[in-house]
């Protein structure tokens, strides 16, 4: 399959596409998505495929007006009806109790729904376009860094689906928060809508284990956080406790070339490529793009923690899917 690169103005053919079964890759304020109807199993199914992506793992519904939840999830705790209100359309995505509209193939089996407005222009014009809910995991190949720019999905997807939509890099950088809202509020994945600013909205929020911890083990709640993600093939070393001067210079010495990434001013001159980031926003932002180019250098990717507040704890729960090591 030859796969279009289409410009924003070319929404009317990327949404016919969408109508007729295929799957277009198109911007979100976050990452790219590789969407596909999500009222369409069979079309759901190629996305799948595409992404070499593990069948237990649900994906996102995206809609384009805040009235469409009510086709896609059955209930609205009031308090999820806080969230939709304050942040869409915007980078939270809130799970709920699934209508009969939507096929399992979207939701795993499950009977909840993971349910976003993104506040991306060419993303809502392209939900409407097509008139249907679109189901959207990230735009990548399974287990690599999701995409932020047009070039990276076709890095991973060209020839596997029908087009994708060049919107320039993404804003975010790194996906959506996701909060589960079936039962007890549950932060499931943390993103730029920081759990500090969820908890002041809704109170007491449990945090999922996977949030935190390096698990691979199989998670009831949070599907997708068992599988290695966000990794590029190159070894990635976070590093939170140990020196990161000595584990640079030991490299140096067995003649290994590293790539240093850290927000530290301070930083070590035996690295022999450093991508340092002033500011927590613009490592997010970067972040992605950054990994999918220090792999192609370096024998070796070195990580330095950062604080877990706010954006931080969402930088590193992406740090830490990707580490193959953590000291
Ligand atoms: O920013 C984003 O959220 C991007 C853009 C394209 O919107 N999408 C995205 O999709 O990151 P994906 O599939 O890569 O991540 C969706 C996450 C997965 O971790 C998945 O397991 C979780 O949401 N998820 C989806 N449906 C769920 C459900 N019913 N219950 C619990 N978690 C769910
Ligand atoms: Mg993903």
């Amino acid at each position: 399959m030859q796969t279009k690169i289409l410009a924003p103005s070319e929404i009317a053919e990327a949404a016919s596409i969408i109508k007729n079964g295929g799957l277009v890759a198109f911007p979100t304020e976050t990452v790219y998505g590789l969407g596909a109807n999500a009222l369409d199993a069979k079309a759901v199914r190629k996305i799948y495929k595409a992404k070499g992506r593990p069948g237990d793992n649900p994906m996102i519904v995206h809609i384009a007006n805040k009235a469409d939840i009510f086709k896609v999830a059955s209930e609205i705790p009031p308090r999820a009806k806080l969230l939709i209100a304050k942040y869409w359309p915007g980078p939270l995505t809130v799970v709920l109790k699934k209508s009969a509209l939507i096929p399992k193939e979207v939701t795993a089996g499950r009977d909840t729904v993971a349910v976003r407005m993104p506040s991306n222009k060419i993303a809502l014009e392209l939900i409407t376009a097509a008139g249907v809910p679109i189901a959207a995991p990230s735009a990548n190949k399974s287990g690599s860094p999701s995409a932020t720019t047009a070039q990276h999905v076709l890095d991973d997807l060209d020839g596997k689906i029908d087009a994708v939509i060049d919107g320039g890099e993404t804003d975010i950088g790194l996906e959506s928060t996701v909060i589960s809202m079936s039962d007890k509020p549950m932060l499931l994945r943390p993103g730029k809508i920081s759990l500090e600013e969820l908890k002041k909205l809704l109170g007491k929020i449990e945090v999922h284990p996977s949030v935190t911890k390096k698990t691979r083990k199989s998670v009831a709640l949070a599907p997708g956080m068992k599988y290695r993600h966000y990794s590029p093939k190159t070894d990635l070393i976070l590093v939170q406790k140990a020196n990161v001067h000595a584990l640079i210079e030991s490299y140096a010495k067995k003649k290994k070339t590293v790539a240093l990434i850290t927000t530290k001013e301070k930083h070590c001159d035996a690295a022999h490529l450093i991508v340092y980031f002033k500011t927590i926003d613009s490592m997010a932002k970067h972040l992605f793009a950054t990994l999918r180019d220090v792999d192609k250098k370096c024998d070796v990717i070195i990580v330095e923690a950062t604080s877990e507040r706010e954006l931080g704890l969402a930088v590193m729960n992406r740090l830490r899917k990707a580490a193959s090591r953590i000291i």
